[in-house]
């Protein structure tokens, strides 16, 4: 077999194409990579994920291609030499913005990370694809703690965001269907939905206001360069939502049960994220240009939120639930 490199190199699917390797519905029970033979006595291993209907998305493998050839890098990427100063009061929005940013990305990682082992080898790609974004999350936490360090500021404030989470996204047996389970992190579809879908498209939707909330160059290309990240953990998890709307075999129950998760994902980062005084208070400083505009900034927060809520519900939409009746967000902020 010879595999030919493409256009952009030899990719995965250069791959897959010549050895015709491809993945089917379902992993064999072993630690063979996919294609591979197995020596007569090699044991059986048992994976928790096995089936390619949980856990597959149809741009999956180029979307790891994609963050493969996308890494940067947080030391020498960011023009940290042109960061200017900033007066205190948005200096220090900056910064507690910041610091919820380094621990939002903290916990992406833990909630997921710990889920690699589940999945069956036969389907490297989520393998690689998780991995990779447990990198880009690295790199995340990096650059807002040099950013926290680097003009003048410091760490601000740790919310419960972080401990709450933390808690829950450890899959423990208990995690995963005990009796003290949080069905937010019991099964892979559940945590793929609450944080690519919920969390980090609502990041995402934030750094679109990059614009607004970044106050020097070197802000809003921390931004851009952070966003081109998430867009591919999102995409992942819209793809994978679709995929799992249209190839599980009981579709009218996991439909329900997404219902569900959504309902609970929804309240959660509603409480700890979007209306936590952390968020909108230094997003509002920094939107409204200074603390003695805070109603002007409050109203771009409020604009910014209708935003997310729009892109949320039309993300959703496009992958196959439609959450437009039954939304936690409400329409507009209560303040
Ligand atoms: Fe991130
Ligand atoms: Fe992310």
């Amino acid at each position: 077999m010879r595999a030919e490199p493409s256009r952009r190199g030899l990719t995965l699917m250069d791959v897959d194409e010549a050895s015709g390797a491809v993945a089917g519905p379902v992993g064999p029970p072993s630690v063979a990579p996919r294609g591979a033979g197995s020596e007569p006595e090699l044991a059986p291993r048992e994976w928790e994920i096995n089936e390619r209907w949980e856990l597959w998305a149809d741009n999956l493998v180029t979307l790891y291609e994609e963050a493969v050839s996308r890494q940067w890098c947080a030391t020498q990427d960011i023009e940290w030499s042109r960061l200017e100063e900033l007066p205190p009061d948005l200096e220090r929005a900056m910064c507690q913005f910041n610091t919820f940013l380094t621990m939002g990305e903290y916990l992406a990682t833990d909630v997921l990370a710990p889920w690699l082992p589940a999945f069956n080898t036969y389907f490297h790609e989520i393998k690689l694809f998780i991995a990779s974004q447990a990198m880009d999350e690295a790199r995340h936490t990096e650059v807002f703690r040099k950013r926290i360090y680097a003009n003048g500021g410091g760490m601000g404030m740790t919310i419960k965001l972080g401990s709450a989470l933390s808690a829950m996204g450890t899959p423990t047996a208990e995690t995963k269907g005990g009796a003290g389970a949080n069905p937010l992190f019991s099964s892979w579809d559940h945590v793929s939905y609450a944080i690519h879908v919920v969390f980090e498209g609502a990041i995402l939707s934030m750094f679109r206001f990059g614009e607004f909330l970044g106050k020097t160059d070197v802000d809003k290309q921390i931004f851009r360069m952070v966003m081109q990240d998430e867009a591919r953990h999102v995409s992942y998890g819209t793809m994978h939502l679709k995929y799992l709307l249209e190839n599980a075999p009981d579709p009218d129950a996991c439909r329900r049960q997404l219902e569900q998760t959504a309902t609970m994902a929804e309240m959660f980062f509603l409480d700890l994220f979007f209306m936590h005084p952390a968020t909108v208070e230094s997003c509002a400083v920094l939107a409204g240009e200074g603390v003695d505009h805070l109603a002007d900034g409050l109203e771009v927060y409020k604009a910014l939120y209708r935003k997310m809520r729009e892109e949320y519900l039309s993300r959703t939409a496009r992958a196959g639930l439609d959450r437009t009746g039954s939304c936690m967000f409400p329409a507009d902020l209560p303040f």
